[in-house]
């Protein structure tokens, strides 16, 4: 099968207002061809504000079970679905409490997926067999657009392999599905960066199943008491149901090892020194590093490492988080085997930083 890539420069699009009757027109026919490839039963990836997606008419089982096959999926790993409108999210569950109101209101669209009881429509595929499923609205002016165009919700994992980290820019998805799926829509990188927050509204009190681009802090604010899911916390595992053939494996992971680096000032330098010692001759090293870590390394310790990746600035952490997954996959690109990763404080943007980044390095969170 031969990948059909459609580029939109949303920036360019935007920036240019003189241009923005041509970039309409780009848009559209993109669009067009994306969408009637979803109607046609197809896998699309697309863009959205958190990672790309690999997406499918969710209401078309036959479609969404060549979402499983083209990713390497375990069929009980179910997906989120997409929406553009809170009417058409109340079609696909059965109860719209309170709470998915205030959510919706304060964060869609944008990076957060609720989990609710569904609806019949909603294949048993897409809900792994559980009887909820998760939505979400996304931000990303082309998602929307593509949903709207397409006519019915989307089905999307993130657009990687099961198991790799996840694309955040149309070349990683290109990597991993080049001539597996008919359409990649490109529109540059993701600004989030990380996945959706996955918040369970389902029983009485909200439970938090995945740290995401909504932050629990954002989420306690309007909600009040929210959990975090004891599975998450104890075992490290971002799925709900234990026994999920999914969880045996590590997540977002590149090929080489990752070590988690003190911020401590104090500490970097004998961490990363630590690291240099353990490393077999000849073996790639890659550090992942906030900016001002930089400044306080000795330039012995710099000429010692094959990649230096700076993540961004500890003044703009959702920035630096954003470039976990590039960062990660520049590695496996360079064939980096060791790994060190700067750990970021757990609030804010930092506590789903620090989920990916443990589970990409096969390590429980706590
Ligand atoms: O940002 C995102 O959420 C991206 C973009 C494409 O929207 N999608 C994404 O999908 O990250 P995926 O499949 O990689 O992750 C979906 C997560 C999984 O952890 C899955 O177990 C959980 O959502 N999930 C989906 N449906 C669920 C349900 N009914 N109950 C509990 N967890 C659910
Ligand atoms: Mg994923």
């Amino acid at each position: 099968m031969e990948t059909k890539v459609i580029i939109i420069d949303i920036a360019e699009i935007l920036r240019d207002k003189k241009q923005s009757l041509s970039g309409a027109r780009m848009i559209a026919e993109g669009l067009r061809a994306a969408a009637t490839l979803l109607k046609q039963g197809e896998v699309v990836a697309f863009p959205t504000e958190t990672v790309y997606g690999l997406g499918a008419n969710a209401l078309d089982p036959v479609a969404c079970k060549k979402i499983f096959s083209i990713k390497g999926r375990p069929s009980d790993n179910p997906l989120i679905v997409h929406l553009a409108s809170i009417e058409e999210v109340k079609k696909i569950v059965l109860e719209w409490p309170e709470k998915a109101q205030i959510c919706a209101e304060k964060f869609w669209p944008g990076p957060l997926t609720l989990v609710l009881p569904k609806a019949k429509i909603v294949p048993p595929l897409v809900s792994g067999g559980l009887d909820t499923v998760a939505v979400r609205i996304p931000s990303n002016m082309v998602a929307l657009a593509l949903i709207r165009s397409a006519g019915c919700p989307i089905a999307a994992p993130s657009a990687n392999i099961s198991g790799k980290p996840s694309p955040t820019e149309g070349k990683h998805v290109w990597q991993d599905f080049q001539g597996k799926i008919p359409l990649l829509i490109d529109a540059g990188p993701c600004p989030v960066g990380l996945e959706s927050t996955v918040l369970d509204l389902s029983g009485p009190i909200p439970v938090l199943l995945r740290p995401g681009g909504v932050t629990f802090e954002q989420l306690s604010a309007v909600l009040g008491r929210v959990e975090v899911d004891s599975v998450e916390n104890t075992k490290g595992q971002q799925f709900v149901q234990p026994k999920s053939p999914g969880m045996k494996y590590r997540h977002y992971a590149p090929h080489g090892e990752i070590a988690i680096i003190s911020s401590l000032s104090q500490e970097i330098e004998e961490n990363v020194k630590k690291e240099l010692r353990k490393k077999k001759t000849g073996q790639k090293i890659a550090f992942l590093c906030m900016e001002e870590t930089v400044r306080t390394l000795s330039n012995r310790i710099i000429s010692e490492i094959d990649l230096l990746f700076i993540l961004g600035s500890r003044e703009m952490l959702e920035a630096a988080a954003s470039r976990l997954f590039e960062g990660l996959r520049l590695c496996d690109e360079q064939k980096v085997e060791v790994i060190l990763v700067e750990e970021m404080p757990e609030k804010g943007i930092g506590l789903a930083f620090m989920n990916r980044l443990k589970k990409a390095a096969g390590k429980r969170t706590h």
